[in-house]
């Protein structure tokens, strides 16, 4: 399936990754930008932001990345309905706060999000099995919007292992895993990084993308990320 085959809705992806820290955020953000730059109308959802308070001065924060990279002219609060300061899964950095995050909520607010948008991009949060709220985790989301993975994971060494137990929680839940992305993938890959490729492709029968080192301020130099299998 290509994002554009999908019927009914926005068509939309859901980026979840091998754990936190993989390269969600790029991965999404390349897809929206491409999505956007063939012309959709690109929406970006991610149910919950913690670590608000630990960002760099400088930095910015995955809603604000998503909504620079997509070209969206979505609230804060459109994108992201839970954000939180403290670099928390979301289930404890919302009880840190005093509240629950609803999944209700996260529901409407990602229909919300697509509503009138010619695409949507979901960002997971850490990896398959953290938990939103007490008995929901984000498979229980990515399930319940129905898009097809892209899974964010390293090139190095621990990746197999890593990307494989993502693919099989995916499809234990029946969700369908459209592509793996390496990223950031060296221009000069090891024999251990290219191995790791070949394997997860083969193992996982999966198509294999990769990302090259890309300056992330400079979204019209980004290559495009194809679905095809
Ligand atoms: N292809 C790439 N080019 C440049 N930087 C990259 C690339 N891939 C990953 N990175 C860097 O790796 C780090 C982690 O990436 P990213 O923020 O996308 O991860 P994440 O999985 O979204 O993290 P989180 O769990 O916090 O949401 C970031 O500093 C990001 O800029
Ligand atoms: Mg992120």
């Amino acid at each position: 399936m290509t994002v554009t085959e999908q019927v009914g809705g926005p068509v939309g992806v859901f980026v979840t990754g091998t754990g936190t820290e993989v390269g969600k955020t790029v991965v999404a953000a390349v897809i929206a930008h491409a999505l956007a730059a063939g012309g959709l109308d690109v929406a970006v959802f991610k149910p919950c932001v913690t670590g608000l308070d630990e960002l760099p001065a400088d930095g910015l924060a995955d809603h604000e990345l998503l909504r620079r990279a997509s070209g969206s002219d979505q609230t804060d609060a459109e994108i992201a309905p839970y954000r939180y300061g403290p670099p928390a899964s979301p289930h404890l950095a919302a009880a840190m706060a005093g509240e629950e995050i609803d999944p209700e909520r996260l529901r409407a607010a990602a229909g919300a999000a697509g509503d009138g948008a010619g695409a949507l991009v979901c960002e997971g949060v850490g990896g398959l099995l953290v938990p939103l709220a007490p008995g929901y985790l984000v498979r229980d989301l990515a399930v319940d919007l129905g898009y097809p993975l892209a899974i964010a994971a390293v090139p190095r060494l621990g990746t197999i292992n890593h990307t494989l137990l993502t693919i099989e929680a995916a499809r234990a839940a029946g969700l369908e895993v459209a592509l793996v992305v390496l990223t950031p993938w060296p221009d000069q890959p090891t024999a251990i990084e290219a191995s790791n490729r070949e394997t997860i492709a083969s193992l996982g029968s999966v198509d294999v993308q990769t990302l090259p080192q890309l300056d992330l301020d400079a979204p019209a130099t980004w290559p495009r990320l194809s679905w095809g299998r």
